[in-house]
């Protein structure tokens, strides 16, 4: 969920609105405002996207005022209707409050202060925390309060709250779910992203685990939940705000798909030294004989980040020679994995916030392993709550479906495996020049395929009709070809598989029709067998009356004879070839979704950083 809280000179239904449209890709399921003035509360809260609101807003403006918070939804408990919209008002209207996250508790809590008189209107967790934050502040102030409800709760929360009988104040709250302040001149905002202020300030605060933060216009407290001062962390947000424009695109999708050469050239900018060594300064934190005594590596992400850590499983394995596993973090930790100290876990999240990502590292360290993360947001808790992290640089994902979040995760996968084969002695020196020298020559690649888009796009539109995908890759194809059909599933809403070219005669293929699109994604020449194994499967499937879409490099004449669509890629080593194929498969999806006129950016049930489990 997007959530905000301002107090300044500046009219805070304004401040709020902005602020609400910019995190509007993190939840959209409804949306609302609470402003204070004149010693009452106003709020406005509707289901469906933030245009609902505004409309609202439109015919019946909130009193002007200097001080409010606002909410975009991601509905966990309770449907997406205008009353289980955030803000939640107690009884006797002194309090509204917005929240992310899940109180776990919340059923008992609930049933005390119904024990008390207190009547419920909504049937969400969050209901709960007004009317108990209302309940302490009968008895104390404004921040003790929040501390004293925030040590009442169970689970995950970010709370923001006002108080109609303090015009000054904005109170917030956070475990487990984010909460940045932005500090202003004269004025001071509060968020669970920096998205949300900055047109206003680059200038952040971040809360720690199990912080309380009071604002006015010219004061931050923060506190832990004890009431004991707390030790913060102040930076600097350099990124363009044009980052969070959308430049001329439709789609901010496709604006981050045409970003992904600039964007793989920031992964990897500053990473060598000048005798071409690779150099990660923010490894520091583990020796090189930690990393050295690793004996098996584990890889914890969800949606496309574990995509990128299925492609992450070959290259590192190849380089190292150190076990590697992979799996998705909701799974991990209660299959109790076997984790030790010399396990190190490497986990990929572009916004660094996915609850499910953040208890699995939880777990990994609790076991004594080392954690690395793979991450696009600077101070999220996941890198905050790491050993060591690896930014991607790529700035700011705002669509929802990853793209280039994807391809810079790929990347910085790529740089770990290579500095952990180097600094373990690597085997195979020279094919890890020859790797960097081509990961550098990858933005041009990735240049090349855009420059041809609209062969994609031309596709996309023969394929308009059709309802059933396939996707097929062996070896760092296979994620590839998982990632393809996620996309389309995510944006364009169609049934969409991915499989191992080679699994596909124990099963799959029984559910191929004549017309039926598989997507290829064909190996390099040259390697092993694997690139004839490939070739071999587009025939099983064009030998069923498949339509094939395959994906081949540029001189491979292979295929020519089994191909209804050949999309030619850069030439490219075989592990590196994920960050050319995907290219065009982000492409196709971006394209479909929009001339089936879907919500690109928005779609249906998706939220873009999940911080509930
Ligand atoms: C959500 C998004 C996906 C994303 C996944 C992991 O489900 O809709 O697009 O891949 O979270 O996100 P993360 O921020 O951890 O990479």
């Amino acid at each position: 969920c997007g959530i905000i809280g301002y107090v300044g000179p500046q009219d805070a239904q304004q401040v709020i609105i902005d602020g609400l449209r910019r995190m509007e890709y993190r939840g959209y399921d409804s949306a609302g405002i609470a402003v204070v003035a004149g010693g009452r509360l106003s709020t406005a809260k509707k289901a469906g996207k933030l245009t609902n609101l505004e409309a609202v807003l439109a015919s019946a403006p909130l009193p002007a005022s200097n001080q409010g918070i606002g909410h975009t939804r991601w509905a966990t408990h309770g449907a997406p209707t205008d009353v289980n919209a955030h803000p939640h008002v107690s009884n006797d209207g002194r309090v509204a409050l917005v929240h992310n996250g899940i109180i776990e508790n919340f059923a008992e809590l609930r049933a005390e202060l119904e024990a008390e008189g207190t009547t419920f209107v909504s049937e969400t967790d969050t209901e709960v925390a007004a009317h108990l934050l209302a309940r302490e502040l009968r008895s104390v102030p404004l921040l003790e309060a929040m501390c004293a409800l925030a040590n009442r709760l169970r689970g995950a929360f970010t709370l923001v709250a006002v108080d109609a009988q303090d015009p000054e104040h904005v109170v917030a709250a956070r475990r487990n779910s984010p909460l940045v302040v932005g500090v202003g001149n004269g004025e001071n905002f509060l968020a669970s992203d920096v998205l949300a202020f900055i047109a206003h300030t680059r200038d952040v605060i971040e809360l720690g685990q199990d912080e309380a933060v009071l604002i006015s216009r010219d004061e931050i407290t923060v506190v832990n939940f004890d009431g004991t001062p707390a030790h913060t962390r102040r930076y600097h947000v350099d990124w363009d705000t044009s980052a969070a424009e959308k430049g001329g695109f439709d789609w901010f999708m496709r604006k981050e798909i045409f970003e992904q050469p600039q964007a793989i050239a920031d992964t990897l900018l500053g990473r060598y030294n000048n005798r071409g060594e690779l150099v990660l300064d923010e490894m520091r934190s583990i020796s090189q004989e930690d990393l050295r005594r690793v004996n098996k590596i584990v890889i914890v992400a969800c949606g496309t980040a574990y995509y990128a850590g299925m492609v992450a499983k070959y290259a590192i394995e190849h380089w190292t020679r150190v076990p590697c596993e992979v799996e998705v973090a909701s799974e991990f930790r209660y299959r109790d994995p076997i984790i030790d100290p010399l396990t190190l876990c490497v986990t990929i999240s572009q916004s660094g916030e996915t609850a499910d990502t953040l208890m699995a590292i939880r777990h990994a360290r609790v076991q004594g392993a080392k954690v690395i993360a793979i991450c696009n947001t600077n101070g999220a808790t996941i890198p905050r709550e790491s050993d060591a992290v690896i930014y991607t640089h790529a700035g700011p994902e705002i669509g929802v479906a990853s793209t280039k979040g994807f391809l810079t995760q790929v990347a910085a996968c790529y740089l770990l495996g290579l500095y952990l084969a180097q600094v373990r002695g690597m085997k195979y020196a020279d094919e890890i020049r020859a790797v960097t020298d081509e990961l550098g020559r990858t933005p041009q690649m990735i240049q090349q395929l855009l420059d041809n888009a609209q062969q994609v796009y031309d596709l996309a539109r023969d394929l308009s009709s059709i309802n059933d995908f396939i996707f097929l890759g062996r070896h760092v194809g296979y994620p590839v070809a998982l990632e393809g059909a996620l996309k389309l599933k995510e944006i364009a809403y169609q049934h969409a598989e991915g499989f191992a070219a080679g699994e596909l005669k124990h099963g799959p293929i029984a559910i191929i029709e004549p017309g039926m699109p598989v997507f290829v994604i064909v190996p390099p020449q040259g390697r092993d067998q694997l690139h004839d194994k490939v070739v071999s499967n587009i025939q099983e499937v064009r030998a069923r009356g498949a339509r094939t879409i395959v994906l081949v490099e540029e001189d491979d004449a292979d295929v020519e004879a089994y191909s209804n669509v050949i999309i030619r890629l850069p030439r490219v080593s075989t592990l590196l070839q994920p960050l050319v194929a995907a290219v065009p498969l982000q492409l196709f999806a971006c394209e479909l979704a929009t001339l089936l006129g879907h919500d690109v950016d928005q779609p249906r049930n998706l939220a873009k950083s999940v911080t509930v489990e």
